[in-house]
């Protein structure tokens, strides 16, 4: 079967097969900053934002995500410039190995897009649905915070 998704501001078409999911989908395309950790919904790996929201790509059929907006860790810089959080992740010392990062950042900006002010405790409960082997946590949170006083300041000027 055929569908039709718009991938980080560009309309494509994928040929799929029923099983497919939109994680095997985007892997197969080039989306390769779609990380698979577990394959089951527990570790964030493999979020990215559709129709505005971060899912865990792993656990929607690509034939149910057919005409939606996707938005993947690749759409995120703008004219060559990181996008806020990318720049704190790497700032902050954020990003060790980097697997869980991708899946990190996607949580994060559903976080910081419906929440710009958010405390310590909505930022872990922000992220809980994502595994990090390497960092503990710490420079993750000091990393969102960071963006999200940057994202701040650039809505209001
Ligand atoms: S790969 Fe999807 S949640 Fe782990
Ligand atoms: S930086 Fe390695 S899993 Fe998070």
């Amino acid at each position: 079967m055929k569908i039709s998704l718009t991938v980080n501001g560009a309309q494509r078409a994928f040929d799929v097969h029923p099983g497919d999911t939109l994680l095997e989908v985007l892997r197969r395309e080039g989306y390769k900053g779609v990380k698979k950790g577990c394959g089951a919904g527990d570790c964030g790996a493999c979020a990215v934002l559709l129709d505005g929201r971060a899912v865990n790509s792993c656990l929607v059929l690509a034939g149910k995500a057919d005409g939606s907006e996707v938005l993947t860790i690749e759409g995120l810089s703008k004219d060559g410039a990181l996008h806020p959080l990318q720049e704190a992740f790497l700032d902050e010392g954020a990003v060790q190995c980097g697997y869980c990062t991708p899946g990190m950042i996607i949580a994060s900006l559903d976080l910081l897009t419906h929440h710009p002010d958010p405390n310590e405790e909505e930022i872990r409960e922000g992220i809980a649905g994502n595994l990090c082997r390497c960092t503990g946590y710490t420079k993750e949170l000091r990393a969102i915070q960071a963006a999200a006083e940057k994202m701040r300041e650039a809505r209001h000027g």
